[in-house]
């Protein structure tokens, strides 16, 4: 009678694997065989690394904001009709004392409905402005408070979560700036929303919106680029030996910059409101669509350079974005360091850890969505074969480690976005990143594979979603549950 162990080992032997057989029975790494010990230590290491809790001083401050038509002057020739916060693009510059709740009265003059989503601003869950998730959607003459105090200080923006790829591209949108002690050190703290139009021959915003060209493409490009609503004739002045710190915000429905600072001195600070683990240059960085980046600009006491520029090369692009124009007396240049997050956990062990979720990201022929003008069937795009509103929420483990792998199969750029969290970036296309700091919003290049580690602080429904807009609307959008 053989033991049934034994007859197993016959049958290897048989076989002749008797040295793998040996080797499996005899785990040669017998100190980290238990992952959850593994995952423990994940957690130790981000321990501190941003806060649970918002700080409340005790402060509000009340603005109201109304969504409404309105007009503004891109070009000479002619006013643009956009719909905008308080009718202007950009909306409102919101500045807040981090501890400081925000009230927002806020009014859907619009003729359709609406709702605000604060991109990047762990709020509470039923503030966050997803119809159907976080609220109902604000009908046209409704009101509605946005009430909430920022657990972060840093850089973030507003915009609707209705119908988005038109709202957005038709100029709703905002900034948030969340400041803490540091920032006042600088002389000048500017805030560049950089945005894209399509425009057409009278002056006017193209319609077609959500089209099926733009859907099946990275989404709706336009043909003028604006900075805080001006043709890239935005302009800073600095003195010689100046520092100045300048948040670029990327309110475009689907466009990438990658950034280029020419000759100046940059230095990144933070990357989506939060800071960064050491100071980076940013040249070549990628801002995706939601993306924020802060930069520390100085200009040398010496300079002879008069002008220098700031442009996009994305995919060969050269489009000017603004000039920095060096003028007025020398002044010396102030010495203090930021407030780099030295809490920012490596996570290197984190490729020893099995993947939690995987999201695959592609295109279809959508059964359900009309096609437009019967010319081309319409298309949808799904995550993990689903194509919201259909869905399916994914649980993620609350203040434990998660790590989600995210594939996009088809060969547009996404740059994904998860509400209310805060991830780093492990890996591309299995290579280690080296990315030292979190993001809200990551970009997927062409048939990328990214994974992602998150411990999520906040509870509630988070959307998940493209960034391009025409995208999300065609379906490219989910549910994470943390609970
Ligand atoms: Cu700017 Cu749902 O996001
Ligand atoms: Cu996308």
């Amino acid at each position: 009678m053989f033991p049934p162990l034994l007859a197993g080992a016959a049958l290897v032997m048989s076989l002749g694997l008797v040295r793998f057989s040996l080797d499996y029975q005899v785990p040669t790494n017998s100190t980290k065989t238990d992952l959850s010990e593994l995952r423990a230590e994940l957690v130790t290491e981000f321990h501190g690394a941003y806060s649970e809790e918002a700080q409340p001083s005790g402060q509000i401050k009340e603005i109201s904001l109304v969504a409404k038509e309105g007009e503004i002057q891109i070009f000479e020739e002619r006013k643009t009709k956009i719909w905008g916060y308080n009718g202007r693009v950009p909306g409102l510059e919101i500045r807040i004392k981090i501890g400081d709740k925000l009230k927002i009265n806020f009014s859907n003059q619009l003729s359709e409905e609406t709702t605000i989503h604060f991109h990047g601003v762990r709020v509470p869950n039923k503030m966050d402005g997803v119809p159907g998730l976080n609220q109902d959607p604000i009908a046209p003459g409704a009101s509605f408070v946005y009430e909430f105090v920022p657990k972060d200080a840093g850089t973030f923006w507003f915009h609707p979560h209705v119908n988005s790829s038109e709202q957005m591209e038709r100029g709703l949108y905002g900034s948030i700036v969340v400041e803490d002690d540091f920032t006042k050190q600088y002389s000048q703290d500017l805030v560049w929303m950089i945005d894209d139009w399509r425009i057409q021959e009278d002056y006017q915003i193209a319609p077609y919106f959500n089209n099926p060209h733009d859907t099946a493409h990275s989404g709706r490009w336009g043909n003028v680029i604006t900075v805080n609503g001006k043709i890239a004739s935005e302009q800073i002045i600095i003195q010689p030996g100046e520092r100045v710190l300048l948040r670029m915000i990327n309110s475009s429905n689907a466009r990438v910059y990658q950034l280029s600072f020419g000759k100046l001195k940059a230095q990144a600070l933070s990357v989506d409101g939060m800071y960064v683990k050491s100071g980076f240059d940013p040249n070549g960085f990628e801002l995706a669509p939601g993306n924020r980046i802060d930069i520390d600009l100085q200009i040398p006491l010496d300079t002879d350079i008069q002008e220098f520029f700031i442009s996009d090369n994305f995919n060969g692009a050269n489009n000017l974005l603004g000039k920095v124009v060096v003028s007025g007396e020398k002044v010396k240049t102030p010495d203090f360091s930021p407030p780099f997050n030295d809490q920012i956990p490596d996570w290197q062990e984190a490729s020893d850890v099995i993947t939690d979720k995987e999201y695959v990201f592609d295109i279809r022929m959508a059964e359900s969505r009309g096609g437009m003008m019967g010319m081309m069937g319409a298309l949808e795009w799904t995550i993990n074969d689903k194509s919201y509103p259909d869905y399916e929420p994914f649980e993620l483990k609350y203040k434990q480690f998660n790590k989600i792998k995210l594939t996009n199969k088809s060969y547009q750029l996404h740059p994904i976005h998860i509400h209310g969290l805060f991830f780093k970036v492990l890996s591309r296309n299995g290579k280690e990143s080296q990315e030292n700091f979190f993001r809200d919003t990551v970009l997927m290049h062409s048939q990328e594979t990214i994974e992602i580690g998150i411990i999520p602080l906040d509870k509630g429904s988070w959307a998940n979603h493209c960034h391009i807009l025409e995208h999300a609307e065609a379906g490219m959008l989910t549910v994470i549950n943390v609970n």
